[in-house]
């Protein structure tokens, strides 16, 4: 896929549905007792590999496109599957599920594409296996394939050395099924959809500070689910608004939920010009249609509490960053380099191939902005958001970029290159 510099984007977009909510109606709605009906799903490969998997574990689901309708069997309802489960490239459905698979009587074997078998998952195995689970990597690189043995599990109070919203929904989710109560605590509060929607299930969840506890639940009950759209892919059209001159985007109900809404903070320390209007809360998640002008960026730095709330829109300020005036510097943000491809190396690397001044650090990266960058073949390395990142720096580099494995943006945004086009016309 190639793009060259574009005139201005103008118009209204519809973003598609938060693949992190999205996942967890399927989820949880298979847990509960009832029916879930979800409007605004997210139709995304990773999203799918959820359905998948609960299907395979006798979940009756019906996927009408935009709205899905998901028939639960109860807490104790999950049959055990014919196959092995196939997670894709999606690190929430093979970290989350195996946190409901170590309670379930039967076993079971997890496994996903190749950038899947790589992803660190000691990070989950060892707070299950305190709260009594048998779970393996097969390869003993502790990463899937994974063989989880279902057992009677115990709560635990875990701190946990990162703020990963993976990691404390897995040990929640096993808390629904264990012996006393289970807490999470945290270094910072990671995105929070995993408590709210629990909570709107009638799962007894609460929260004090960096800490989430759960007490064992009899059941959980299905709910109307409206899915917000998906900040992190509002954040390439926030970036394309306020990078190419001239352009007024209005990005329609989004959700700006505080634990996800980093990069509009950081984008208002750059001196952006985004407006918040329709405020709103669906389903316990706040969202807001994003108005977003073009506007002139200077550089700032973003570190700490703030990481875990933009975790997954690093690369694309990243490339922000690239076009503001002055230095930008990335740290504490060394998660990226366990994402669905190492996020640093591969930012420096493409940043640099368009002519960016940009240094990688330890846990993060350094970008001297306003130099002009000019078009370079990108390696998107089948990273969705790499690959939408360089779709995005391509409208406003000189020449033309061309983005290899373009392709992949269908894991969380399969109409990206569609909704892009029809903003530019
Ligand atoms: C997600 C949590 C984040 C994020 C990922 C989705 C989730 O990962 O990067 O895209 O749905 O819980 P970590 O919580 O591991 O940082």
């Amino acid at each position: 896929m190639k793009f060259t510099k574009t005139s201005p984007l103008r118009g209204e977009l519809s973003i598609p549905g938060d693949k992190s909510i999205s996942h967890r109606s399927i989820m949880f709605g298979s847990l509960a007792k009832g029916t879930t009906e979800i409007t605004n799903f997210l139709q995304g490969a990773d999203c799918l590999s959820t359905i998948a998997c609960f299907e395979k574990m006798g979940i009756g689901i019906e996927n009408n496109g935009d709205s899905v309708i998901v028939h639960g069997n109860g807490l104790i309802g999950l049959k055990k599957p014919d196959t092995i489960l196939d997670c894709g490239n999606s690190g929430t459905t093979t970290r989350l599920i195996s946190g409901i698979l170590a309670a379930q009587d039967f076993d079971v074997t997890l496994t996903g594409d190749d950038s899947i078998k790589k992803r660190p998952m000691k990070r989950i195995m060892d707070p299950l296996s305190h709260m009594g689970a048998d779970i393996r990597s097969l390869e003993g690189n502790g990463c899937a394939p994974l063989a989880i043995t279902g057992k009677k599990l115990y709560g635990i109070h875990y701190t946990s050395k990162v703020a990963s919203a993976q990691v404390k929904s897995a040990i929640l989710l096993a808390g629904l099924y264990a012996e006393g109560e289970t807490k999470v605590t945290e270094p910072y509060v990671s995105r929070n959809h995993s408590e709210i929607m629990l909570k709107y299930f009638g799962a007894d969840v609460s929260t004090e500070g960096t800490t989430a506890s759960i007490r064992p639940a009899k059941e959980l009950y299905g709910n109307r689910i409206v899915v917000p759209g998906d900040i992190s892919s509002a954040a390439f059209f926030i970036a394309a608004g306020l990078l190419v001159p001239g352009s007024e985007i209005l990005l329609k109900h989004v959700g700006i939920n505080p634990t996800r809404d980093g990069i509009l903070s950081v984008c208002r320390d750059m001196g952006a010009d985004i407006t918040l209007l329709n405020k709103n809360t669906d389903s316990g998640e706040p969202t807001a249609d994003i108005l977003v002008k073009s506007s002139t960026l200077h550089g700032t730095e973003i570190g700490g509490s703030i990481i875990p709330t933009l975790i997954d829109e690093l690369p694309v300020i990243a490339a922000m960053a690239c076009f503001a005036e002055g230095e930008t510097v990335i740290r504490d943000a060394g998660e990226l380099k366990v994402k669905e491809s190492n996020r640093i190396e591969v930012m420096v690397r493409n940043l640099s191939a368009m002519g960016a001044d940009v240094t990688e650090t330890e846990d993060g990266m350094i970008i001297r902005g306003g130099r002009p960058l000019h078009g370079a073949v990108i390696d998107s390395k089948l990273d969705h958001r790499i690959a939408m990142t360089f779709a995005v720096a391509g409208l406003c580099a000189e020449g033309e970029t061309e983005i290899k494995g373009a392709e992949c943006v269908n894991i969380s945004y399969p109409g990206f290159y569609q909704d892009l086009e029809r903003l530019g016309r």
